[in-house]
């Protein structure tokens, strides 16, 4: 079973969870990482959800095109990913930002 650890407010919460688990919808139902995780929309249209990878990125699909069209290269390139995106088959270690992220400026047409 894959083991989550998030750290968040400047504290580290650890969990196990089934494989191919979806973070977001775990804390929807109330199940760990709730009530710790943030999250809004569950689509991949807010933000609010997401972490930077700290460890076992390299067990993580690529990004979907809802992360690349919110997060962009320069916020992905630092370890950004969307948890509402993600389905988790290894360990993974993430950290959420005390801040919501921005949505990413639009160019003016
Ligand atoms: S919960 Fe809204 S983008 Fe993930």
């Amino acid at each position: 079973m894959p083991s989550v650890v998030l750290h968040r407010h400047g504290q580290v919460h650890q969990g196990e969870v089934k494989e191919n688990t979806n973070l977001v919808v775990r804390a929807g139902i109330k199940q760990f990482p709730h009530p710790h995780l943030r999250y809004g929309c569950g689509m991949g249209k807010c933000l609010r959800c997401a972490c930077r990878i700290l460890k076992g990125a390299e067990h993580l699909p690529e990004p979907n095109w809802k992360e690349k069209a919110r997060l962009g290269d320069d916020r992905l390139g630092q370890g950004y990913r969307l948890m509402c995106q993600i389905w988790f088959t290894h360990d993974v270690e993430l950290e959420q930002d005390e801040a919501p992220l921005q949505p990413l400026a639009v160019p003016a047409a």
